[in-house]
């Protein structure tokens, strides 16, 4: 492309190096920006009116050239030329080009500096709605699971070592949670990015009367940034959200690991569907659950894209530098990634088989011993004291290889006397779950109240 197409020619005598024009280019990647570019300039439009920079047959005229472009951008296999260099360049080119130099009075007042980063905040409130959507999709499934199998038990870890026994109801509720807080979280996130950065121009803010309150109310924002030079510098609002997005995504490790873990022979505790599993080229017999291991590896590509835009906001000085427009990629693959990672995860979850005979063949009875030291302490037994005594007949049960439940009252008393005779019914899973009916346990009841409460945080 020519200086004279460009629309910051007039200072350059000379064309753009070929390789600098591509260098220089957004446009392959910030043409996803298209709607939220046409929607900002639909409204900066109106405010030149407004303010008296346009007459309403020059607005009517813009408006119109910019819906043809949207319409022409937006038809599938749509080639932009690198020489467009971005994705508001690319629209004023072509709205000039359908209306004559009266779209050229569109960028009156404005900088692409405010202008890329209203789009980038109106792009992260439909990928916000966007993911809390999805959030509460694998919510209900997780709910459904969780009332499906509430009462399945399964050996509950701590350091990978087998700990008390739960109930898979309470297991899948505490993914539940988290998911919860990350849909809070994103929300939060949006409360501080909720303002129109309009107005600000290159950095110091516009020379025109722009009604900035005007276009905060069009565009859906609550109000508009307070200062131009932060507006025009700072990242944050995205840097929060990514924040936010990597949190939501070391959850979903998180599960994908205990259930490729799960999955395994040695555990056999879930099957995968085949429809969210692959196999093996060389060995026929594999199974393999890829789709919990993507989602597990695009977590590390997920923090990555948090810390390549937090790097690249390192040490820029204040206000725009074209570094930021290395902000685009990492946001939209971070966006992207979460929300196919919630699906896929969501469709893994919802089609896996349990097997329940397997969940509470493994529980070792030794879960059990907390149980018995709770017993003796309810005793009067000195809580530390009791750990001892059981910890020791723990020892003899695995130097005899013989399980808890097979201990004979006798055995019991010769580690502490004040065991009864009360104390053999202990040894038993359902009796040690129905121990822990306190709020935000693993009992059965606790459980059930826990999914209400979840059914109720998902309807409101
Ligand atoms: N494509 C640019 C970006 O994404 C738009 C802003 C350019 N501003 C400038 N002063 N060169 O950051």
């Amino acid at each position: 492309m020519s200086e004279k197409d460009k629309l910051w020619g007039g200072r350059f005598g000379k064309a753009t190096a070929e390789l600098m024009e591509r260098f220089n280019a957004s446009i392959g990647f910030d043409r996803k920006l298209l709607e939220m570019d046409i929607a900002g300039s639909l409204v900066h439009a109106r405010a030149l009116e407004r303010a008296g920079v346009l007459t309403s047959e020059e607005l009517a005229r813009i408006s119109e050239g910019l819906e043809q472009v949207r319409a022409e951008f937006s038809a599938s296999g749509h080639a932009f030329s690198a020489g467009l260099e971005d994705i508001h360049m690319a629209v004023e080119h072509r709205l000039t080009a359908l209306i004559g130099p009266v779209g050229g009075k569109l960028h009156t007042g404005r900088s692409r500096n405010d202008q890329v980063n209203l789009d980038e905040r109106l792009y992260l409130r439909t990928g916000i709605a966007l993911i809390q959507g999805r959030l509460r999709q694998l919510q209900g499934v997780l709910a459904d699971s969780a009332e499906a199998h509430l009462e399945v038990i399964l050996p509950g870890y701590t350091h990978l070592q087998q700990a008390q026994p739960i109930l898979f109801g309470h297991y899948a509720l505490a993914l539940f949670w988290m998911l919860e807080r990350d849909h809070g979280r994103l929300g939060d996130t949006w409360k501080r990015a909720d303002l129109l950065p309009l107005g600000a121009g290159a950095l110091a803010g516009s020379a025109y009367p722009v009604d900035r309150q005007f276009m905060a109310r069009e565009l859906g924002f609550s109000g508009v940034t307070p200062n131009s030079l932060d507006t025009v510098s700072d990242r944050d609002f995205l840097l929060e959200a990514m924040a936010a997005l990597s949190i939501l995504m070391m959850h979903l490790s998180r599960f994908c690991e205990d259930l490729i873990l799960w999955s395994s022979q040695e555990f056999g505790f879930v099957e995968l569907a085949d429809a969210f599993s692959t196999g093996s080229s060389m060995m026929p017999q594999k199974k393999n659950p890829d789709s919990l291991e993507l989602v597990r590896g695009k977590t590390g590509r997920v923090y990555g894209d948090l810390f390549a835009l937090l790097t690249t906001m390192k040490g820029l000085p204040l206000t725009y530098a074209k570094d930021m427009q290395e902000d685009k990629e990492p946001l939209f693959d971070a966006f992207e990634s979460v929300q196919d990672c919630l699906e896929v995860f969501a469709g893994a979850w919802a089609t896996m088989q349990l097997r329940p005979a397997r969940m509470v063949a493994a529980v070792d009875d030794a879960a059990l011993a907390t149980d018995l030291a709770d017993y003796l302490a309810r005793r009067g037994v000195p809580f530390r004291e009791a750990h001892h005594a059981v910890g020791r007949l723990v020892r003899f049960a695995l130097e005899a290889g013989r399980p808890l439940r097979g201990l004979t009252l006798e055995e019991l008393r010769s580690h502490s006397p004040a065991f009864e005779k009360d104390a053999l019914g202990l040894l038993d899973l359902r009796h040690s779950l129905s121990l822990r009916n306190i709020e935000g346990g693993t009992g059965p009841q606790a459980v059930r109240d826990q999914l209400a409460q979840a059914r109720a945080a998902l309807a409101s």
